[in-house]
């Protein structure tokens, strides 16, 4: 066989190691499903993902967690992951995407954890939301952030074979985004409204396989930058300006010395190709399935991405609980 020197000897994968971290977190925060108390189930699934992440051969950053150590005694932002012996690595993480989702037994919450080269994830400082605009691959270069709405529903449906009223659009239903939604409705494209869960909505976004076209509207910045992680992997692109919601967090933004004119793309919210993601579905939906329980162990179903390859893995994974819980000090029975 002929073996080019010019190219790059294959390396490991860290995203096959990243799905043990989501899929533990799946495993241990469905058991919360529908109970009504989110807390509880992103505590469990917290402590899964802190407790596989420590075995990876990794010296991880916590860059997007859930906030600053004193308010959030949880993968709080610059913590260390990993076993310190490894690649310097920025991570992303949210246990439980969609909390309310898994507290009501809603479709689409999901556990996500990203990782990308140390220094080259965006680091998002006191801001809490962000605009976005999620395409596929086709209409990556027709899009505008600052483009009328029925400009950009015109260029993307153009750019993907299809007619405006062919189009669905991934929106949050919140109030802010009431004249976003008359805006598509008066010009023919169609809506799927979710309330929460905005990463799962990206990556329908740029996944084929959806009936989802695109999403618009305002959503969590972490959840912004954990999709463009996905993103770099699967193509599309992601387009985003932070969008404070309140004037405490613009003075708090501006204090930071962030830019709200800025725009943020894909590249610019991961500067790297050496990036990876990983989610594993809780509650089942349209997205992912959720994690499946079965007496003795559990199936759970996961998507694994990685960046410089753009190697998509969709993984079905059986759990064996009978052997299992004589390892493993998360009690996933
Ligand atoms: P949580 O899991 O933190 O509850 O986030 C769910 C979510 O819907 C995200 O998907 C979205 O980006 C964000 O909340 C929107 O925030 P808000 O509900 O405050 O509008």
């Amino acid at each position: 066989m002929f073996v080019s020197n010019t190219k790059e000897a294959p390396t490991g994968n860290l995203a096959l190691d990243l799905v043990r971290v989501t899929e533990a977190a799946a495993l241990a925060s469905a058991r919360w499903l529908g109970r009504g108390e989110k807390e509880a189930g992103d505590q469990a699934a917290v402590d899964a993902m802190r407790l596989i992440f420590n075995t990876l051969n990794i010296s991880g950053t916590v860059v997007i967690g859930e906030g600053e150590k004193d308010e959030a005694p949880m993968l709080y932002n610059g913590e260390k992951l990993g076993t310190g012996n490894g690649p310097r690595l920025d991570i992303a993480v949210d246990p439980v995407e969609g909390t309310n989702l898994l507290a009501f037994g809603r479709p689409n919450a999901i556990c996500v954890a990203g990782a990308a080269a140390a220094g080259s994830m965006y680091n998002p400082g006191p801001s809490f939301y962000m605009r976005k605009l999620v395409v596929p691959g086709e209409a990556a270069d027709v899009v505008d952030i600052d483009a009328p709405v029925p400009d950009t529903l015109h260029k993307v449906a153009k750019a993907l074979n299809k007619d405006v009223d062919d189009l669905v659009v991934f929106v949050l239903d919140k109030p802010r985004h009431q004249l976003l939604i008359r805006k598509i409705r008066e010009t023919g494209a169609r809506i799927q409204l979710h309330t929460d869960g905005d990463v799962s909505g990206a990556l329908m976004a740029v996944d084929p396989r959806s009936e989802v076209d695109m999403m618009m509207g305002t959503g969590g910045t972490p959840e912004g930058v954990l999709a463009a992680c996905a993103i770099k992997g699967m193509g599309g692109r992601i387009l985003a300006r932070l969008d404070p919601q309140s004037y405490v967090e613009k003075d708090a933004i501006l204090e930071a010395g962030l830019d709200l004119r800025d725009v943020l793309t894909t590249d610019s919210m991961i500067k790297s190709d050496d990036v990876y993601f990983a989610a594993t579905g809780i509650s089942g939906g349209t997205f992912l399935q959720g994690v499946k329980y079965s007496g003795g162990g559990a199936v759970t179903h996961s998507l694994v991405i990685r960046g410089k390859t753009g190697g998509l893995r969709y993984i079905e994974a059986h759990h064996n609980f009978d052997k299992l819980m004589k390892i493993s000090t998360v009690n996933y029975d």
